[in-house]
């Protein structure tokens, strides 16, 4: 018998991971959806909804499709496959998740389901693929955490062989929590809701700058079945507001009367799930007013203010100076100026935001995708009038997360909803409410002038910078604090100034997006230093590490660090890939040149810094561990991994510090009733800063085990086979657990330690000592320009990165490969525009297509702060890429691109104006 399409309740049968199943459900469903919500199989994983990331790709009678764009009632009769299946059932499922964990090719885990999907079609129909088939039959899958090279490597190493899980600091682990990333048993924002939660969607608004009124909200409620409730801010028990940065908690939860950007709530509607599906929100009883709008920096300075206590939508500046710039600037050989023009960045990571929330009692539990719980915890305390401990936050896995998630999204309407209705409330952001609404990377206005000396050396530089911060604050302050720090790069700059200044606009906040600023002012001052060096007669490289910052030499700020610089060492590294790339270019330009071939290779060198950690104000993270009745340590660790490997890399620290293996150690993830605060994850500070605190309390919990038994430091301890013993000189000692008493929490013995980075305070010339470690960076792009089409082609990227020491060197390696990747999406791609570039395939982000051989070089320059000399990296991967693309472009062509994203018709538009 054939399906009725129009027939909602038609029953569709199909076997699903080698079962017989039968669905109940409009036909015209999307198979996604029935399989995550009907059939339980929350193993597929949803990105967007339109068939452009490929996280929900299944196998559909064995050929890959997305079910998110596939119908349910198109699987009557067939075999559907997901990643759970495949993994339990298919040998050479699970050898290439055992690759993929061997690799480190899952980090967020996100896109992982779909990509290990994909390429099991690919394997069954070819089992050793080249490079080119693994790009070409994954590309419909997008990643924004992995660069897309461990993918590849590990499909084409798809062979059997365990990943190893066990290893101290130095080792490559494969990642403590990456099986469930391969077998899509994951949990993120949204699969964690209970199936009976109600659904709550958002009202928004529609202007990026509008005033507006209710009708009649309980009529229209009542009107529309299964609706439960509308919300709007006079449900706000405490304070409608939120935001990161104590004195700029400006953002409502839902506006007052008055949107300030397109997609701004303005009220939420809460219902079943089975009505809220259908709802039309077209009807909804809001009337708006549309107000003239300031998009862009120069509009919003002749705008009334959006915050009145803020004139001239000046929100705040950041100011350093350092010796006189503009007498150096004077008396320099050589002066050259630069500029750049950057635009909104998008996030896109492939998880939407999601949360779930319930009332327990007096209490609210929000389980959400977040990168900051703590900070959550006391936002979301604020908001509902409660005191912090009555708030718990459960963090999912997260999805990516590059800044944005650090804010709250999802959580305080769901968290809002639940305290209210005393029933579980859950809300998922769709692709485009997660693009208009999340916080962007800040459009950015520089201009500089940097001079130097006959010899090359650099002898001052004059900044300034513009950031568009949007409707609110975010981490608009931030960025305009770190970014003078930074704007040197990691170079000596005798005489300095920077400024900068962050103004509102009608357009989404700007926040944290990795680097916090510093990648476009490292794309203003790059480019400039490449003049400087021709204009000097200098070799590019050679003019940098000539001025690299080194021990014992002030920093901008005046700090000055006695060990652990690597800004030189990462340079010196390039060395030999700077030769060969040069020399290949010249090679093959003095050919395409000959033949008349409209493309040049060029080859550019940028360097980077970051300060690991808050600028000059505390800190700190605390790990908490306990021994266990059974002989195991349980570890309570804070951090919240997003994707970076916190979970795997604090457990190596720890399990060293404690002299045990790490297959004894159990973790407890974050939760902010189970792990003390390890602060946030972001500003590059959980290796770093939790890291430190994890040695600490591994070192304790060790002497406390020693002290019991009695023996020395040089004891050797066991824990294996429920028993801890202790071994030294060839004695052995067993202690007695069961003599122990057992504490509170269930311990025989426990430990907390705290590390709180050593910093300062700033004078008002931003003078002093903003962080205890910086991490450097320094890369090498070589591509390819089109001097008919403008088109940039990407041909290999070599980075090097001192970490200090690489705690888990492929998770390293990841690290670095995800950040070059963004950073070319910045360079050469990436603008999200507010209104016109809300979904996947009108924002674009590079594809595996678009992935370029990345060289990682490690370099290890020990910091004496660090947990075994380590250092941060999240930020520093991606800093120097985009500076390091345009000075290669600017090698093929002679052409300074003005304004980033450099795409065809710049480029195009940058080689007329450089005469070509
Ligand atoms: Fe691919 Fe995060 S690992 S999106």
């Amino acid at each position: 018998m054939s399906l009725d399409f129009d027939d909602p309740g038609a029953t569709v049968a199909f076997t699903l991971n080698g079962e017989a199943i039968a669905l109940r459900a409009a036909p015209q469903m999307r198979l996604s959806e029935a399989l995550r919500e009907l059939a339980g199989a929350r193993d597929v994983k949803v990105g967007c909804n339109a068939g452009d990331c490929g996280a929900c790709t299944v196998l559909l009678d064995g050929a890959p499709v997305c079910a998110c764009t596939t119908a349910l009632g198109r699987c009557e009769g067939a075999e559907i496959e997901t990643v759970a299946g495949l993994t339990a059932r298919d040998p050479q499922a699970q050898a290439l998740a055992d690759a993929f964990l061997r690799h480190g090719a899952a980090q967020c885990g996100i896109c992982t389901p779909g990509a290990m999907v994909s390429a099991v079609a690919l394997l069954r129909e070819t089992p050793r693929p080249s490079e080119r088939e693994v790009s070409d039959a994954l590309g419909g899958v997008l990643c924004r955490c992995t660069g897309y090279r461990k993918i590849v490597e590990a499909v084409m190493d798809a062979q059997p062989g365990a990943a190893v899980f066990e290893g101290g600091v130095g080792a490559s682990v494969a990642r403590l929590d990456g099986r469930a990333k391969v077998t899509g048993a994951e949990i993120f924002g949204d699969d964690a809701a209970p199936g009976d939660a109600l659904v709550l969607r958002a009202v928004r608004s529609p202007h990026p700058h509008a005033s507006f009124a209710f009708g009649d909200l309980e009529g229209w409620r009542a009107a529309h079945p299964g609706v439960v409730a509308v919300l709007t801010a006079a449900d706000v028990p405490g304070l409608n507001r939120f935001g990161v940065i104590p004195g700029f908690i400006d953002q409502p939860v839902l506006a007052e009367g008055e949107a300030r950007f397109e997609g701004e709530a303005v009220a939420a509607v809460v219902g079943e799930a089975a009505s809220m599906a259908a709802l039309d929100l077209g009807g909804f009883p809001v009337a708006w007013t549309p107000l003239s709008a300031a998009t862009d920096i120069d509009a919003a300075r002749a705008a009334p203010p959006l915050h009145p206590e803020r004139p001239g939508n000046a929100m705040c500046r950041g100011h350093v100076a350092r010796g006189d710039a503009e007498a150096a600037l004077a008396a320099a050989s050589v002066v050259v100026e630069g500029r750049i023009e950057t635009g909104f960045v998008e996030h896109a990571y492939i998880e939407p935001e999601a949360a779930w929330a319930r009332r327990v009692g007096g209490r609210v539990e929000v389980t959400c995708c977040t990168q900051a719980p703590m900070m959550n915890r006391d936002g979301l305390a604020a908001i509902l009038g409660l005191p912090p401990d009555s708030v718990r936050v459960i963090p999912t896995a997260v999805g990516g997360g590059f800044g944005s998630k650090l804010d709250l999204t999802a959580q305080p309407l769901v968290a809002l909803a639940a305290w209210a209705l005393r029933r579980p409330v859950r809300m998922t952001f769709t692709r485009p409410e997660s693009m208009r609404v999340s916080t962007k990377r800040h459009p950015a206005r520089i201009a500089l002038r940097v001079g130097a000396d006959a010899e090359g050396r650099l002898t001052g530089l004059a900044f300034d910078a513009e950031f568009n911060t949007g409707a609110y604050a975010s981490w608009g302050p931030t960025v305009a604090n770190r970014v003078p720090v930074h704007a040197s790069g990691p170079y000596v700059v005798p005489n300095y100034r920077a400024d900068t200044e962050a103004v509102h606009s009608h357009c989404p906040p700007s926040g944290a997006f990795r680097g916090f600023g510093v990648p476009q002012a490292a794309a203003a001052l790059e480019p400039a230093l490449d003049a400087l060096a021709e204009r000097l007669g200098m070799d590019r490289l050679a003019f940098r590490q000539l001025n690299a910052l080194r021990d014992g030499l002030p920093t901008v700020t005046g700090q000055v660090f006695e060990s652990g610089v690597g800004a030189a060492a990462c340079l010196d590294a390039l060395a030999p890939h700077w030769t060969r790339a040069l020399a290949e270019a010249e090679v093959l330009n003095a050919g395409r040149g000959a033949t008349g071939a409209p493309l040049r290779r060029g080859v550019g060198v940028a360097s980077g810094w970051y300060g690991c950690g808050n600028t000059s104000i505390p800190n700190p993270s605390t790990i908490r561990a306990g021994l266990k009745g059974d002989g195991r340590v349980a570890l309570h660790q804070g951090a919240v991994d997003i994707g970076q490997g916190a979970n795997t890399v604090i457990a190596q620290i720890f399990a060293q510090a404690l002299g045990a293996p790490l297959s004894a150690v159990d973790l407890i993830g974050a939760d902010t009733d189970l792990t003390p605060d390890a602060g946030k994850t972001s500003a590059s500070r959980q290796t770093f800063v939790t890291g430190e605190a994890a040695r600490r309390a591994g070192a304790a919990l060790r002497a406390a085990l020693l002290r019991l038994g009695n023996v020395s430091d040089a004891a050797e301890i066991v824990l294996e086979g429920g028993a801890v013993r202790l071994v030294e000189g060839g004695a052995l000692r067993q202690l007695d657990l069961a003599a122990l008493p057992v504490d509170q929490d269930g311990y025989l013995l426990q430990v907390a330690e705290t590390y709180d980075p050593p910093t300062g305070p700033l004078d008002a010339d931003g003078q002093g000592r903003p962080y205890a470690q910086f991490g450097y960076a320094a890369q090498i792009v070589e591509l390819d320009v089109d001097l008919a089409l403008g088109r940039v082609h990407p041909v290999k990227v070599t980075a090097a990165h001192d970490v200090g020491r690489a705690i888990n060197p492929v998770l390293v390696e990841g690290q670095i490969q995800g950040g070059v990747m963004q950073g070319l999406g910045m360079a050469l791609m990436e603008e999200f525009v507010p209104g016109r570039t809300d979904n996947l395939h009108d924002y674009l982000i590079p594809t595996f297509g678009d992935a370029p051989p990345i060289e990682t070089l490690i370099v290890e320059v020990p910091d004496p702060h660090g947990p075994y000399g380590a250092k941060g990296l999240g930020e520093h991967a991606l800093i120097p890429t985009a500076p390091a693309a345009l000075c290669a472009i600017r090698h093929a062509t002679g052409a300074e691109l003005r304004r980033l994203p450099a795409t065809p018709e710049r480029v195009l538009a940058a080689i007329r104006a450089a005469g070509g």
